[in-house]
């Protein structure tokens, strides 16, 4: 298959879902810039995808809630000399410990919204105009199915996830009609390197079915992008759930998560 984006930059692409991003957009011979913090990582991976795939991999090693470092990334974005054509906002964070808010470290809750939110909107501003001019282009956002519910424990998590959704649901709307596409991913819990399965509430054990594999969401989600479907859900699973809890009233919601989640 051939790649629908010849350049692609990656946001948390040390590890995670991150990494397989950049392994499936690699494979299919998109050239890469890699971003996040640790720098290691992303040197190893980029030495074994120009060794497999023959595409040329550069690394950022920036840690996007300093100020400069996001400004770093914005200027390789923007740079008509080497034109971006895909942007995948990727890199995020929880809550972690999941705390009640009112519990929470006030500093670092500020700094999931700088990483969340301010992140991404500065770099896909940053991406857009030249996407724009050249009228071909995709974002690739990951929020979570955290956006649509209540979710106790990591209040500032779920509504800078709700930001990135709503943000996209709109941009896909004003660009709707160019070749400029939007995505934003929305997947549920996704097991971390080596199949692990973690996180999820307290009160019980998620069961095998709800884990998404990180493979499956970065397929669904550049798949999306492609072929310029705003919203993924990837997996069965979630799409049924979303489905159902929308039909019930925010209230009755409220109460279930409080009852799930809360304790
Ligand atoms: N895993 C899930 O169950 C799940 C569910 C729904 C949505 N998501 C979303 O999916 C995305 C990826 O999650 P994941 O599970 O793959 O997370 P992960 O394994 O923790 O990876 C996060 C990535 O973001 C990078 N990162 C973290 N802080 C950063 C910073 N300040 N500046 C630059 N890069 C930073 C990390 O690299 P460094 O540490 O090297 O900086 C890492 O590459 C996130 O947006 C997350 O909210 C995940």
């Amino acid at each position: 298959m051939k790649a629908t984006y010849r350049s692609a930059l990656v946001t948390g692409a040390s590890g995670g879902i991150g990494e397989i991003f950049a392994r499936q957009l690699a494979a299919v011979g998109c050239d890469l810039v890699l971003v996040a913090r640790r720098a290691e990582p992303m040197e190893k991976l980029a030495a074994g995808l120009a060794e497999r795939h023959g595409v040329h991999v550069e690394v950022i090693a920036a840690d996007l809630t300093v100020d400069g470092d996001l400004e770093r990334v914005a200027r390789r974005l923007a740079d008509p000399e080497r034109p971006i054509e895909l942007l995948v906002n990727n890199a995020g964070a929880g809550s972690r410990p999941p705390r009640p808010f009112h519990q929470q470290d006030p500093a670092g809750e500020e700094v999931k919204v700088a990483l969340n939110v301010i992140a991404p909107l500065r770099l896909t501003r940053a991406a857009l105009p030249g996407m724009v001019a050249r009228d071909h282009g995709g974002v690739l956002t990951v929020s979570s199915i955290a956006a649509y519910w209540p979710q106790p424990h990591g209040a500032t998590y779920a509504a800078t996830k709700a930001f990135l959704s709503s943000f996209g649901d709109t941009l896909a709307c004003e660009l709707a009609g160019t070749n400029v596409h939007v995505t934003t991913v929305v997947p549920g819990f996704t097991k971390r390197g080596n199949g692990v399965a973690k996180g999820g509430p307290k009160s019980f054990t998620l069961p095998e079915f709800a884990w998404l594999e990180r493979e499956d969401v970065a397929a669904q989600g550049l798949a999306a992008v492609h072929a310029g479907v705003p919203i993924c859900i990837p997996g069965a699973t979630y799409q049924a759930a979303l489905g159902l809890t929308r039909l019930l009233p925010r209230s009755v919601l409220r109460d279930l998560f409080r009852r799930v989640w809360g304790s």
